[in-house]
């Protein structure tokens, strides 16, 4: 056993130590970076507590992992029996190692209860990102049912007093909402078998000064596509903690012998700059340690997707129709979308049967594959491998493969069921189907849609079974990806409900919301893109009437709100005029320019009044920034007030450019913008006394370009 009673971990920004004095690891600090001399055990003096009347004599810390058997009083971070014994689990620390020194392992053992914890916590180093997992082992003979096995449970100072966590619903996911912590618990649970489309994996813990652009914020996201816990807690006694991790349906899992439970991570990160901290760490980290090398390598190219053009109504004289449009505007992948499969008409039927559907494509895909090749794009394919349709030849065969408790009707919802993927042979037999259409078409490009919650998650051993589901998922693309490393996945679930980074190790981009109501995806957009870069949020200029809300947006709305992302189109493009189609190929032009700056760029959030949505994309090196404001409506005075450029180099002279739309839509004649137009003016400037912006109609965009001189 290696005897270090702290463990010390330093980023370039924040660091962390860990009490290993104790029966298991706590977490004694967090936050800013301390000096590499400092010495831990003064923190400890410093922490020491006075004892409170009618409470325990000694301290119950706040461990990775509180347990009943430490008597802890708070949210316990296991729950765990054998036939009703061994629930009071109490380790010891056994080895503590250091493989290097940005990561340390804690492995604690309990002889009583015969359960062993392995703590693991990691560093990342430039991003400052703690990733943190615990591993359940049954030491005894007999099973051990595992009901809760908390990833972490992280002890935060009480100064952090507001809760910044997620709502939504599909079509309006990733909301965010600022609530002030209270005495007991803000407990999240979802049961949906997916991420969610309303309670995504995430939450801020901030101080109430805390905002944008300044102050200090704890970040946490849980890196799971299956269920899950989120909890903050105020214990009585005055100490908060957060902890995530995976909710686990009755007798989900029971480990044999020597078997073992591992947590998904929680990617934890500590900010003093506000926000943005937030954004730009997780940014940082999911570009260098979760995408793959593959993605990022390439541009993303812009997308035409065929739903909301065609929905289920496939002809080949349409489709080819929308490609030379498609490719005529400069879309770079043509992705078909659902109703391109055996029985597939509508959501009714299909599901399952993976082979073309011959009445429409006689001759297969290849035909139409050439036509979007020949026109300069990439193709990519729609599928929904985890569900089965009733009315499908694989149901007809199969009745068996689904998830379903028995004796009990399932819950219906969009026509389909769940397939179960604890079993081999479903899992074979989809790897199978979409292993031979990836190798006879040349497909570069699968969303992976995923269209319903797990109401009864029973598997055919009767047992409970969104961890396997969810895991047999990751492998089931694992070995698609292995078979076939050039093909990209999307992941979509009725839009933006499987988005997490566990999920995104096994996939390239997310599709975001099935909305794409321009007014809409700015707050959703915004939701999503505290934890994920722009480059992996899929985001479409849709039709002028929005399909979901009805909405009538003006195309260069549209267009400059869909440019911040991974870009692309789901309209008719039969419905544009003349003008309108120059206006599109401008707008994919610009994004295009700026794609290089907006895929790799730090992302500046900052609210400049009610009225309006504002950002900036800055690159690395501050030597150009793209600034997006939107006028929402609503605004009560003339004159809208300045637009601070933040995130600029403040030393460095800068010109600026509008770069969209081509023409200000202002109720005002003249250009009021020209006069800007060949000035340098410096970053300090620009920051603090900031540009007046021009009165513009509401539901429009300027965006604006900075380089410096
Ligand atoms: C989901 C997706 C959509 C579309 C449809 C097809 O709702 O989010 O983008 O692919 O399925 O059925």
């Amino acid at each position: 056993m290696t005897t270090m009673p702290y463990v010390v971990l330093h980023g370039s920004s924040s660091s962390l130590i860990l009490d290993c004095t104790g029966n298991a690891p706590a977490l004694l600090y967090w936050g800013s970076k301390l000096n590499p001399d400092l010495k831990p055990e003064t923190l400890s003096i410093l922490a020491k507590r006075q004892t409170a009347n009618g409470a325990a004599t000694e301290d119950l810390s706040i461990t990775l992992s509180p347990t009943d058997g430490e008597g802890f009083m708070g949210q316990t971070a296991l729950r765990v029996h054998r036939n009703g014994q061994s629930w009071g689990v109490y380790t010891q620390i056994v080895a503590i190692e250091q493989p290097d020194p940005q990561r340390v392992i804690v492995t604690s053992a309990d002889k009583n209860s015969q359960v062993s914890l392995i703590h693991e916590m990691y560093l990342e180093p430039e991003s400052n990102v703690v990733s943190t997992s615990t591993k359940i082992i049954n030491d005894g003979e007999q099973g051990l049912t595992v009901d809760w096995c908390a990833s972490a449970t992280f002890g935060i100072p009480p100064q952090y007093s507001d809760v910044i966590s997620y709502e939504g619903r599909w079509a309006k996911e990733f909301q965010l909402r600022r609530q002030k912590q209270f005495v007991g618990t803000h407990v999240k649970e979802n049961r949906k078998g997916r991420t969610s489309h309303d309670s995504f994996p995430g939450l801020l813990l901030a101080e109430g000064q805390c905002d944008d652009l300044s102050g200090q914020v704890y970040g946490f996201h849980l890196g799971w596509s299956g269920n899950h816990r989120l909890c903050v807690e105020q214990l009585y006694d005055g100490r908060a903690l957060v902890q995530m991790g995976e909710l686990l349906f009755p007798g989900e899992i029971i480990l044999g012998e020597k078997e073992s439970y591992q947590s998904p991570i929680i990617y934890g990160l500590h900010s003093q700059t506000g926000l943005n901290g937030i954004s730009q760490g997780y940014h940082h980290f999911v570009r260098n340690h979760i995408l793959t090398s593959k993605v990022k390598q390439k541009e993303r190219p812009i997308h035409f997707n065929t739903w909301e053009a065609l929905y289920f109504d496939h002809s080949m004289e349409a489709l080819s129709t929308l490609v030379k449009q498609a490719a005529n505007v400069g879309a770079e992948r043509f992705v078909l979308d659902d109703g391109w499969f055996r029985h597939r008409r509508s959501d009714n039927a299909g599901l399952g049967d993976w082979y073309v559907e011959e009445t429409i494509y006689p001759e297969g895909l290849g035909p139409l594959i050439k036509e979007v090749t020949s026109g300069g794009m990439e193709f990519g394919l729609w599928v929904e491998p985890e569900m089965v349709n009733p009315d499908s030849d694989l149901y007809r065969e199969h009745p068996d493969w689904i998830l379903q408790v028995p004796g009990v009707k399932p819950v219906e919802f969009r026509n389909q069921f769940v397939l179960d993927f604890s079993r081999q042979e479903v899992t074979d037999y989809l790897f199978e189907r979409m292993d031979s259409l990836l190798k006879e078409y040349d497909i570069s490009y699968l969303k992976w849609d995923m269209n319903r919650d797990i109401h009864q998650p029973g598997n055919h051993q009767g047992r409970a079974s969104i961890n396997a589901q969810t895991l047999a998922l990751y492998n089931l693309i694992q070995r698609l990806r292995q078979e076939h490393p050039d093909v990209e996945i999307e992941s979509c679930a009725s839009g933006g409900a499987r988005a997490d980074f566990g999920i995104l190790r096994y996939t390239d981009r997310l599709w975001t919301s099935d909305s794409n109501d321009a007014l809409d995806r700015l707050s959703i957009q915004q939701g999503l893109s505290l934890f994920f870069p722009p480059e992996v949020m899929g985001s479409h200029i849709g039709p002028q009437f929005c399909h979901i809300t009805g909405r009538q947006l003006d195309l260069d709305l549209r267009a400059g709100t869909a440019l911040f992302g991974h870009m692309g189109m789901e309209v008719n493009l039969s419905e544009f005029n003349e003008r309108q189609v120059i206006q599109l190929k401008n707008a994919l032009d610009l994004h295009k320019k700026f794609r290089p700056l907006l895929h790799s760029g730090n992302l500046v959030r900052f609210k400049l009044n009610d009225f309006s949505h504002s950002f900036g994309v800055v690159s690395e090196s501050k030597d150009e920034a793209l600034y997006s404001y939107t006028e929402t409506g609503g605004y009560p005075r003339h004159l809208p007030g300045q637009f601070f450029f933040h995130g600029l180099d403040e030393a460095a002279q800068y010109r600026l450019e509008i770069v969209w739309p081509s023409t200000l839509k202002t109720p005002m004649f003249e250009n009021v913008m020209d006069h800007i137009k060949d000035q340098e003016f410096s970053g300090e400037v620009l920051r603090h006394f900031g540009l007046q912006l021009p009165i513009l109609m509401p539901e429009s965009v300027l965006i604006i370009h900075a380089t410096k001189v």
